[in-house]
């Protein structure tokens, strides 16, 4: 169904957290704290849907000063060079990954502090994840982030061949 559906191009990006769920996340509130959002497509008579129905899909948002994002990040795919989009859930064994309390601007897992830098394609900077996180391509459309096109990577805790079902 579609609330189950990967992100997917012209999604927009909504807040996933439960005090603003559901609303279009704007460049001013993203910063250096990740911010969670669910992509939101349509549902067949055209009304708005999130896509909750996975919990695979939720995403963090980040926003760094011009300069800070570096590669290997796919620059095409943030917005100005300066908003990123990467899938939220760990490659090691699919938690949420949140911020690092200790580290502004690096991420780190609750479960088995897997570790990633946002700043650099969400590389794994420490633990046991096996790959880094996916990137998701972002564009802004009027004051709203939307997906420009599908993850550029396995986004999932799930071998290679599962992805590519899923890429279907
Ligand atoms: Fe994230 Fe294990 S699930 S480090």
């Amino acid at each position: 169904t579609r609330d189950k559906m990967p992100p997917l191009k012209g999604d927009i990006l909504v807040h996933a957290s439960e005090d603003k769920e559901g609303q279009p996340v704007t460049v001013a509130e993203l910063g250096e704290k990740l911010v969670r959002a669910w992509p939101q497509g349509k549902d067949a008579q055209g009304q708005p849907l999130i896509r909750k129905g996975d919990p695979n899909n939720v995403l963090a948002l980040y926003k760094f000063p011009k300069g800070q994002i570096v590669a290997p990040t796919n620059m095409d795919a943030t917005i100005d060079g300066e908003i990123v989009a990467y899938s939220d859930i760990c490659t090691h064994a699919g938690c949420s990954v949140g911020d690092n309390d200790q580290q502004v601007g690096e991420m780190k897992c609750p479960c088995h502090s897997g570790q990633y830098d946002p700043k650099r394609a969400c590389m794994v900077v420490g633990g046991p994840p096996p790959r880094r996180l996916a990137q998701l391509p972002i564009r802004l459309e009027g004051s709203n982030l939307v997906v420009a096109d599908f993850f550029l990577e396995n986004p999932y805790p799930f071998n290679e061949s599962e992805w590519e079902a899923r890429k279907k």
